[in-house]
């Protein structure tokens, strides 16, 4: 099922998101032991963490993922890590083995990758072949279309053996989850905002759309597909 919202502004593109994913964390722990949710990185989802660490949860019950990383350590003022410990992480009593950020300390982005994937399958039980399920992915999409670190016209696209692969952005890696992994999700929510992101969500709303252009059109997964959009991103869509 997919789902366009068109929030008047970012502030409240924000606060919708807040009151969906704790509403879902709640609904998801009456039925299950522990929630799992990957976080986006880039800039639009800072003060969504940032809301978040001001409401209370069950944090014993929740894992935190991330969908893509940049290939730089965990304290570079690049990382994805680095910007979700600072905005929520970091400032309420997470336990550390809760938090699995992707590791970027071999000097080799494919062993790295090849790490997170097993660490992924040993979580969720998974062998080779089978497919973990998030209980929410949380997605940005940049003004090419791109998501997580699938960039236009690289191989990661056509990645389907195995759930980490290495995303390369202008020749600098980054580790990605692959579109198997996202589209197992039981829901896969993007937050996008800004007039400078209309071109790329016109095409990937468009029938003609091409996916290896727009590799956010791609992402298409078996549960929810919630896109929160703020009016200047949006407006054309309503
Ligand atoms: C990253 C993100 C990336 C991001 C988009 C949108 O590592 O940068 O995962 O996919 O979500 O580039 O970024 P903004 O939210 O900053 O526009």
């Amino acid at each position: 099922m997919t789902q366009v919202k068109v929030l008047s502004d970012k502030p409240a593109l924000i606060a919708h998101a807040l009151d969906l994913i704790v509403d879902k964390i709640h609904t998801t722990l009456d039925q299950q032991a522990q929630f799992t949710i990957a976080l986006a990185g880039g800039s639009t989802p800072k003060p969504l963490y940032e809301a978040l660490a001001q409401k209370s949860l069950p944090l014993e019950k929740i894992h935190i993922f991330w969908g893509d990383e940049r290939y730089v350590p965990g304290d570079h003022p690049d990382s994805n890590q680095r910007m979700a410990r600072q905005a929520w992480l970091d400032q309420v009593d997470f336990p550390t083995v809760n938090i699995h950020p992707m590791p970027t300390g071999r000097n080799d982005p494919s062993v790295d990758a090849q790490t997170h994937n097993q660490e992924l399958q040993e979580f969720f039980g998974v062998k080779t072949g089978e497919l973990p399920t998030f209980d929410i992915i949380l997605l940005g999409m940049g003004d090419d279309g791109h998501t997580a670190s699938l960039f236009p016209q690289t191989e990661a696209l056509t990645v389907s053996d195995r759930l980490i692969t290495v995303g390369n952005k202008d020749g600098q890696p980054r580790l990605t989850f692959t579109y198997p992994l996202i589209n197992n999700a039981r829901c896969v929510i993007f937050l996008v905002a800004g007039d400078n992101k209309r071109p790329a969500l016109a095409e990937i709303f468009s029938p003609n759309g091409d996916e290896t252009l727009y590799p956010a059109k791609a992402v298409k997964p078996q549960g929810e597909l919630l896109w929160l959009l703020d009016e200047a991103a949006g407006a054309q869509l309503k």
